[in-house]
């Protein structure tokens, strides 16, 4: 029956012959887990795809929704958090695994003749991958989200000439609000991923032009190189010489790494938790935001330039980096494959990663000494929100007048005793007091306490 459908089909789709044209791409020296990397990208990419869908059933891309949409999405959906987790954290395996693409390609000179399109195809898809994180960080609207994209937008408004009509074209409007919001929503669900679909078409389309580099030890490879006196490897260099069909064993290889991938994906979205800040508060210039990882090198870089040099790190090192890894199949002009007799190249690459890695390194250890928030205050401001405090009193301008301003209370009132006896019962502390006593545990009163011990002037 199923062989019947088949044939059927067959007959009308000629899937024959598409399926010889997608599994018998022939594979120089053979399946190799070092090749997985290009197919582990695109796995992610769909996995972002999907799972991006599913978050798009919930989230609302205005300022007044989107933080409390976002949070609806991971308290009040099944498989929500999931869902959620998977995206978070396949963002970052993306990069990851363009990375480890990149290093592969580089590393093997897989960019040199005939396949440098493909290099600049792909070093545009690395970009537009970057505009996505850059897009998506900012829909949570959260303290984070917010200021992060400030920071970013006030980058790019340093770039001479252009900079300030980019400025106004990313944000939409004089400040970063409403229509900022939109506009990075529609360009991370519509405008990103039309392009990035047609790109990886199209970087598809050439490596089947021009067909996969292979190892940097083929005979053919280097005869054209000119590395002729080489010794004989015996059975390696026959391996090399030969080729086999990218179906069935490099297809088992990329599917183990997808497999494995999901499986790491799954367990962080599972165990680890990424919780908000506060939702994005425009007044609160003092918020200091914390980038993605995969930008916290090039944060620690920012911190090193000041005053008349900071174009340098703002957008001159970004784009000379950019422009240098697009045309960088022809700025190195060396023939040669092997890495060992590609020393400039392999310098210059190993003393990026060093670079990058030394600037990570230094920054994590800075965040590490940072004092984080306090979940007990983020709890405490939360219940203030639940048992609509705001109602009678009011903290930076917001919230009614019926009790104190409660903004620097922590300065007024720095007894925590006081507050926990006044929560427990305000009459018995403030006689004639009319606030309520809130139906709240010792754990609840202690959190509300924390929260408002916080609320001090900044030193
Ligand atoms: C119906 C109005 C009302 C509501 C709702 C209310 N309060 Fe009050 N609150 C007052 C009044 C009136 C006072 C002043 C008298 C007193 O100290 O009890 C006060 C005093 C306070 C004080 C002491 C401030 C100071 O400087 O002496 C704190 C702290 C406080 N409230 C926190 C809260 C928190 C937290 C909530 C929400 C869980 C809340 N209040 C809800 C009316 C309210």
């Amino acid at each position: 029956m199923a062989s019947k459908v088949y044939e059927w089909l067959d007959s009308r789709l000629k899937l024959k012959t598409v399926e010889r044209t997608l599994l018998d791409e022939p594979i120089p020296g053979g399946a190799s887990w070092i090749y997985v990397f290009g197919s582990a990208t695109l796995f992610l990419f769909l996995l972002q795809a999907i799972t991006g869908m599913f978050l798009a059933l919930y989230y609302a891309p205005t300022p007044d929704h989107a933080y409390d949409s976002v949070t609806f999405i991971e308290n009040e959906i099944a498989f929500g958090p999931f869902v959620r987790g998977l995206h978070h954290w396949g963002a970052s395996g993306m990069v990851v695994a363009i990375g480890l693409h990149m290093l592969q390609v580089f590393l093997y000179g897989a960019y040199k003749p005939p396949r440098e399109l493909l290099w600049m195809v792909g070093v545009v898809l690395f970009l537009i991958t970057l505009g996505f994180a850059f897009t998506g960080y900012l829909l949570p609207w959260d303290q984070n989200a917010y200021w992060a994209t400030q920071i970013g937008i006030n980058m790019v408004g340093t770039v001479p000439v252009i900079g300030d009509l980019a400025v106004r074209v990313l944000r939409g409007g004089e400040t970063l609000g409403a229509l900022t919001l939109s506009r990075f929503f529609a360009v991370h669900v519509l405008f990103l991923p039309a392009t990035i679909a047609v790109l990886i078409l199209l970087h598809l389309f050439i490596l089947r032009c021009v067909g996969p580099a292979g190892p940097w030890r083929g005979g053919a490879e280097r005869r054209k190189s000119g590395e002729s006196e080489e010794p004989s490897y015996g059975l390696v260099e026959r391996r090399l010489r030969i080729s086999e069909p990218f179906y069935p064993r490099q297809v088992s290889m990329d599917a183990v790494v997808m497999l494995a991938i999901f499986a790491c994906l799954s367990l962080l979205a599972l165990t680890v938790s990424f919780p908000l800040t506060d939702k994005a508060d425009p007044s609160d210039t003092t918020f200091v935001p914390i980038p993605e990882w995969y930008f916290l090198f090039y944060y620690q870089l920012l911190k090193y330039v000041h005053g008349p040099l900071e174009p340098l790190a703002t957008w001159i090192l970004p784009a000379l980096f950019f422009l240098g890894l697009l045309f960088w199949p022809f700025l190195d002009r060396n023939p040669a494959r092997h890495p060992a007799a590609r020393p400039a190249a392999l310098a210059a690459g190993t003393g990026f990663l060093l670079l990058v890695f030394v600037l990570l390194g230094i920054s994590l250890r800075d965040l590490h000494a940072v004092p984080r928030t306090d979940p007990a205050v983020a709890r405490g401001k939360a219940l203030y929100v639940q048992f609509g405090c705001a109602g009678c009193h009011r903290i930076h301008g917001e919230g009614g007048a019926v009790g104190p301003d409660l903004s620097y209370v922590g300065d007024t009132r720095p007894d925590r005793d006081w507050h926990l006896r006044h929560f427990r019962d305000p009459q018995a502390v403030s006689p004639g007091s009319f606030m309520p006593k809130f139906p709240l545990t010792d754990r609840q009163i202690g959190d509300v306490t924390g929260y408002m011990l916080s609320l001090k002037r900044p030193t």
